[in-house]
């Protein structure tokens, strides 16, 4: 009897153990710290990178009791996150796949930005700042999601809360040409942080191959645009106060919209900000010409060109193909293909050109002739119809017809011409006696 209640009562602490863990529905984020090492004199800044744990709860009272279990050889941090955001879906498992997370020391300070600088011009630095501040940046395990945050913990304590993240569904977006798109930014504020209620300021920005650009800045505290010189390109104001969804909304994808974005979210002394990649996707417009296709002679060639136009982003791979009477498709090889062009939409344009010759591809009675794109975009295809006229060297068997022909044939013409002559030497006769 005791050792049932002493079963019974094991399992009941097991059971009450499993649902609380269970109630940490975040996965531990395996993360690395990096921060700047100043080398002896400080002159040279290296990097040092070590591996850290984060444990992150919704709950603030849990981490107390995590704190004292978790072992103490790692370096691991507890983060507070009220709102979840910092929660992404754990990989199934077996995948080894991890999110891809890092850890840095950040120091809050004013920004000079014209759109930033209304946020603390009024206010002394508050004595809320000295703390230990830290930016944590990761994704999830299919790099669809990224979040970005700004945590706060007491000097030299492990257990942070989290007072600004900013997050992104849309870490890559493609798009066709002339579409609408949304590139996607939220952020949330720690209601309970004195920097909530002091304003925020959001910022896009435009990264490609070093050339950058601002999109668009919003000084929320002021409800002010900054000058852009970006056209077509909004948030959702009402939006972005309500819900904090910054989300970046240009009206029309251009060939040149294609980048990296960044959208940063502003609060007093702090910032966050996650990268979102547009890529813009058209595939090509094929036409073969010339159109329609003229007939071939056997021993003559024919040139024929296929053009791709309208297509981003550049790479293109163009082929030929041949379908003959007996219905199956053969290729012709790619041609000779032109160098690239671009449209004043940004554009591409390519072309190639293939000899058609009766002779050497055994191109028969004809067939179609197919221009083939294969592009990110999609596969495109264009087909014109090819004849060929008259009649390919004749075989033995077709000369021997022929001579078997052509002998039946002059017997015909022998017997017909005879039989004209003779009856007309008798009509002839009869004429002659008449007249006489
Ligand atoms: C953010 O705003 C855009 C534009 O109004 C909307 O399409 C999008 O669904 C919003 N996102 C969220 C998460 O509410």
């Amino acid at each position: 009897m005791t050792n049932f209640s002493t079963i019974y009562k094991l399992s009941l602490v097991a059971v009450i153990y499993l649902v609380q863990a269970c109630s940490c529905s975040c996965p531990v984020v395996e993360c690395w710290f990096v921060q700047e090492k100043v080398g002896r004199g400080g002159l040279t800044a290296a990097t040092s990178q070590e591996k850290t744990l984060l444990y992150i709860s919704t709950d603030e009272h849990r981490h107390t009791a995590e704190s004292q279990r978790a072992p103490s050889d790692d370096r691991v941090y507890f983060f507070s996150d009220p709102a979840g955001t910092l929660c992404l879906p754990s990989p199934p498992k077996g995948l080894i796949k991890k999110p891809q997370c890092e850890i840095n020391p950040f120091l809050p300070q004013p920004s000079d930005l014209r759109w930033v600088a209304p946020l603390t011009e009024s206010t002394l630095s508050p004595i809320y700042l000295q703390a230990d501040w830290f930016t944590t940046s990761h994704q999830d395990f299919k790099q669809e999601q990224t979040i970005s945050s700004i945590t706060r913990a007491p000097t030299a304590s492990k257990e942070h809360n989290v007072i600004l993240s900013v997050t992104s569904k849309t870490l890559s977006v493609k798009s066709r040409l002339g579409e609408p798109v949304l590139l996607d930014c939220g952020f949330w504020v720690d209601p309970s942080s004195p920097l909530s209620g002091s304003g925020f300021a959001v910022e896009w920005r435009y990264q490609f191959r070093g050339d950058g650009r601002l999109v668009l800045a919003y000084d929320g505290k002021t409800d002010r645009l900054a000058d852009t010189q970006e056209e077509g390109a909004t948030l959702d104001f009402e939006g972005v106060h309500e819900k904090g969804n910054a989300s970046l909304i240009l009206q029309e994808a251009k060939v040149r919209h294609s980048g990296m974005y960044i959208c940063t979210v502003f609060l007093p002394y702090l910032m966050a900000q996650v990268t979102v990649e547009l890529e813009i996707v058209e595939p090509p417009s094929l036409s073969i010409y010339p159109s329609p296709l003229p007939l071939i002679v056997p021993g003559h060639t024919l040139v024929v060109q296929c053009e791709a136009s309208g297509f981003a982003p550049l790479s293109l791979e163009l082929s030929w193909e041949f379908k003959g009477a007996d219905g199956k498709s053969r290729s012709l090889g790619s041609g000779s293909i032109t160098g690239h062009r671009q449209a004043w939409d940004g554009t591409f344009g390519q072309s190639t050109r293939l000899e058609l010759d009766t002779a050497k591809q055994d191109l028969g009675r004809g067939g179609e002739v197919t221009c083939v794109a294969v592009h990110l975009g999609g596969t495109r295809r264009a087909s014109a119809t090819l004849n060929v006229i008259g009649f390919s060297a004749p075989s033995i068997e077709d000369s021997m017809a022929m001579v078997g022909v052509a002998l039946v044939l002059y017997g015909l013409i022998k017997f017909v011409s005879w039989t004209f002559i003779s009856s007309g030497s008798d009509g002839g006769d009869k004429q002659d006696k008449k007249d006489k």
